[in-house]
C-alpha cells in the first residue's frame, strides 16, 4: 500500500523475547506483560507485515531487538527481504552473535547497536556471563576490520549506566576511541517500582478505561538515589564536554538538576512537565506474537489477527493519542525512553505555532523531523488565554540546548 507521511516512522521490532544473556537491570524479565508475549511469528506474518509497510515514504526504519534479536530463528531471511524492500534497520544487540552473523550483515549500511555495561569484569558481572566483554570486544574487531575493506555498517555502544560503572565512563569511552564508532550512548536507568506502577494502573483506567500492561521493573532491584546522580555528575562533568555531542552523549539527556528527581522518582510530574511523546504517531512497537502497541502500555491490537494500518487507525490507538493531547503525559512517562525521543507540547487541539506558522498536528510532526528538533517549550501566558502557542523546537538528544528548557515560562526566540 502506497502511504506518504509527513514524517518518519521507527517501527520497534522485538523479534523475540529470548536471550543467552540474564542482565541485572534488564526489563525484559519479571513481573510483566512480556512473558505473555513470548510465542513468537513465523517468517511468514513478519513478512505479510513487511508488505504492509515497505511502500510507506519516507521509507520507515526497523529497530531490531528483543530479547537478543539474533536468536529469532529466520533473523537472516527477515533481514534480506527488508534489505531488498531498502527498509533502513537498525540491530540492538548485546554482541555475543555477531560473528555469525557479520556475513549477512556487512553488504549494508545496517546500524548496530552493541551493549556494554564496562570494561573486562564489570560487564561480566552486569550481564551475568564470564569473559562476555572479550567475546564482544573480538566481535567488535571484526566489524572494524570489515568497514576497513568498505563495509557500511555503523557501529554505536550503548551503556546503561549503573552503580557498578557510573565512576567510570571516561575510561570506558578512551577504550574504544581507535575504534571507527559513530556514537557512544550513557543511558540512564530506565525503571519503575510498584509505588509508581499502582499510580500508572490508576492513570490509565481514568484517563484510558484500561488497564496498564506494562512494568519496566528491572531484573534486579535498585535503588538509586540523589547521591547517584552526584556519582554520575562527576563522572561526566568534565568528561563528555570533551567530545562532541553527536558522538557522545547521555540518554536521555537530562539536565544535571533534573537526574536526582528522575532517579527517586520524585516530581516526576514536573520534570519536562509540558511535553508529550510522539511515540502513538510515530513509532509503533511490536511484540513477538505481533502484539502492536503505541506507547510501551497500550496494546492496539495482533498482526495475526488484522492488517498493520487497520490496527494503527483504530480506536484504541486513536483514544491514547486523543487523551495526550487534552491531558498531557502520564506520570510514568518521564521514566520512559520513548519521551524522550520526540516530544512535543500538548496544546488545545493539537494546534501549534512556530515561527509565526500556525500548524496541525500532521505539520508539527513534520516540523520534528524536518527540523532535526524534538521537543518544544511553551508560553505558558498565552496557553492560559487559550491561544495558540509559540514553541521552540530544542533537540533534546544534544546537551548544549539543556539551558532553553530551563527557561519554560519564557517566550524566547526560535532558535534554528
Ligand atoms: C533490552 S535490550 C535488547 C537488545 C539486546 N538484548 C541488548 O542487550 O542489546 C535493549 C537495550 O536496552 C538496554 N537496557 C536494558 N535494561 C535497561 C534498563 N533497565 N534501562 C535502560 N536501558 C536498558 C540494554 O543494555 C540494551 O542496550
Ligand atoms: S539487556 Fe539484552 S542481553 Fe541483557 S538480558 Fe536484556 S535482552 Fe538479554
Ligand atoms: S512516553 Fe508515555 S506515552 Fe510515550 S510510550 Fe512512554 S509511556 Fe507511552
Amino acid at each position: 500500500m502506497n502511504i506518504e507521511l509527513p514524517f518518519n516512522m521507527d517501527f520497534i521490532i522485538n523479534l523475540t523475547y529470548r536471550c543467552n544473556l540474564r542482565c541485572k537491570m534488564c526489563t525484559q524479565y519479571g513481573k510483566n506483560y512480556k512473558e505473555q508475549a513470548i510465542e513468537e511469528m513465523n517468517i511468514q506474518d513478519w513478512i505479510n507485515f513487511l508488505n504492509d509497510i515497505k511502500d510507506v515514504t519516507p521509507k520507515p526504519k526497523l529497530i531490531l531487538m528483543g530479547g537478543e534479536p539474533f536468536l529469532y530463528k529466520d533473523f537472516e531471511k527477515l533481514f534480506k527481504i527488508a534489505v531488498s524492500y531498502n527498509l533502513k534497520t537498525h540491530i540492538i544487540t548485546n554482541g555475543y552473535y555477531l560473528d555469525k552473523f557479520i556475513p549477512i550483515l556487512k553488504d549494508t549500511d545496517t546500524d548496530i547497536t552493541i551493549s556494554l555495561d564496562g570494561l573486562f569484569n564489570v560487564h561480566d558481572e552486569i550481564r551475568n556471563q564470564k569473559n562476555l566483554f572479550k567475546k564482544v570486544v573480538q566481535n567488535i574487531k571484526l566489524i572494524d576490520e570489515a568497514q576497513k575493506s568498505g563495509s557500511k555498517m555503523r557501529m554505536r555502544i550503548n551503556q546503561v549506566i549503573l552503580p557498578e560503572n557510573v565512576d567510570k565512563v571516561a575510561d570506558f569511552y578512551n577504550y574504544f576511541k581507535d575504534y571507527d564508532i559513530d556514537t557512544f550512548t550513557f543511558q540512564h536507568l530506565q525503571s519503575s517500582d510498584e509505588e509508581l506502577n499502582n499510580l500508572t494502573q490508576k492513570q490509565w483506567r481514568e484517563r484510558l478505561g484500561q488497564d496498564y500492561c506494562m512494568g519496566l521493573i528491572p531484573k534486579e532491584k535498585y535503588n538509586l538515589n540523589a547521591a547517584f546522580a552526584n556519582r554520575y555528575i562527576n563522572a561526566t562533568k568534565d568528561f563528555i564536554k570533551n567530545y562532541s555531542p553527536e558522538k557522545c552523549f547521555s540518554f536521555p539527556a537530562l539536565a544535571y538538576e533534573e537526574l536526582a528527581d528522575y532517579y527517586t522518582n520524585n516530581n516526576l510530574d514536573n520534570l519536562r512537565k509540558n511535553m508529550i511523546c510522539t511515540t502513538a504517531w510515530t513509532t509503533p512497537a511490536i511484540e513477538p506474537n505481533g502484539n502492536v502497541s503505541n506507547c510501551i502500555g497500550n496494546i492496539i491490537g495482533n498482526l495475526k489477527e488484522n492488517s498493520f494500518w487497520d490496527i494503527w487507525n483504530n480506536d484504541k490507538a486513536q483514544k491514547l493519542r486523543d487523551a495526550l493531547i487534552t491531558d498531557g503525559k502520564f506520570t510514568i512517562c518521564t521514566k520512559c525512553c520513548n519521551f524522550y525521543k520526540g516530544n512535543f507540547i500538548a496544546a488545545p487541539e493539537g494546534k501549534l505555532e512556530i515561527n509565526g506558522y500556525k500548524l496541525e498536528l500532521p505539520d508539527v510532526l513534520n516540523y520534528i523531523q524536518s527540523s532535526k528538533c524534538v521537543a518544544f517549550i511553551r508560553d505558558t501566558d498565552r496557553e492560559q488565554k487559550n491561544e495558540y502557542i509559540p514553541v521552540i523546537p530544542i533537540n533534546i538528544h544534544r546537551p548544549q540546548y539543556l539551558d532553553f528548557i530551563k527557561k519554560e515560562n519564557e517566550i524566547i526566540t526560535i532558535i534554528e
